[in-house]
């Protein structure tokens, strides 16, 4: 029996226009209204564009809001960036963070990761940090280093009681919208390696405490199987979070894990 709460986050990545992401979570509201899941935390990732009118769309159910993204200064010159206090302003209670994708494609680096994740604590947004593996780095045995590398150096300097408000997200990266979910175990095994490492950097009831989520290629059909996992809280899905349908089933088979 755990305490941690099963946490299921939609990441919408760059999908979606304003009348398309109203659709898609006041039909999110209307659909978990009727399924009444209290045992799961949802939490809707839409692009910036649509935040705050998810918002709304969402208001008076348990569904939450966050971003995919922020920069770690309040305000300023910094062109086209989006602040902790902007993203609270909009409704957010969560942000993720160093997604693979912005890895990938936008430099993001582990010090970034640690800056960002740092400013959202400070302004109350709870981070969903992403770490994991590429292919190569899995097939040339450097799984753990990666993970390794990612956790030590994204949470740097943060605390026990900070680290507590943190919600770790991995994801390999060559799971993310392939199609090639990892199997339970290997998901268990990264997952689990995550925690133990989480209990040398802190102690071992911080460790149990804080919710680590699995994130590639989830789908209504793998969800159960992969959350059965003792080391596995919940999920972070992209492409089976665009259709009310399918982010509705994995909700329901989520609930439906007992632990
Ligand atoms: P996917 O994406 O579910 O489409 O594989 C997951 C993610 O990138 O968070």
């Amino acid at each position: 029996m755990t305490m941690r709460k099963t946490i299921i986050a939609g990441n919408w990545k760059m999908y979606k226009t304003i009348p398309e992401a109203i659709e898609l979570s006041s039909g999110l509201k209307r659909e978990l209204f009727k399924l009444e899941a209290q045992n799961v935390d949802v939490v809707l990732c839409p692009p910036f564009t649509s935040l705050r009118d998810v918002y709304e769309a969402i208001s008076d159910s348990g569904i939450q809001l966050g971003a995919q993204d922020i920069y770690w200064q309040p305000q300023g010159a910094f062109t086209g960036e989006v602040s902790a206090p902007m993203l609270k302003d909009a409704g957010c209670k969560f942000v993720i963070i160093g997604h693979s994708e912005r890895r990938q494609f936008f430099a993001e680096t582990n010090e970034a990761v640690n800056k960002k994740l740092k400013a959202a604590l400070e302004y109350g947004l709870t981070p969903i940090v992403c770490v994991g593996e590429t292919l190569s780095e899995r097939e040339a045995g450097g799984t753990f280093k990666v993970l390794e590398d990612h956790v030590l150096n994204g949470l740097k300097d943060l605390n026990a009681q900070q680290v507590l408000g943190v919600v770790i997200a991995y994801e390999p990266v060559w799971a993310i919208g392939t199609g090639k979910t990892a199997t339970a175990q290997q998901a268990q095994e990264a997952q689990k390696y995550i925690r133990d490492l989480l209990a040398k950097m802190y102690n071992k009831e911080t460790a149990q405490n804080i919710r680590i989520q699995y994130g590639g290629s989830v789908k209504p059909e793998n969800i159960r199987e992969i959350l059965k996992e003792p080391d596995v809280d919940g999920a972070l899905v992209g492409g089976a979070s665009l259709t009310v349908e399918a982010f509705v089933a994995i909700i329901k088979g989520a609930s439906e894990v007992n632990k």
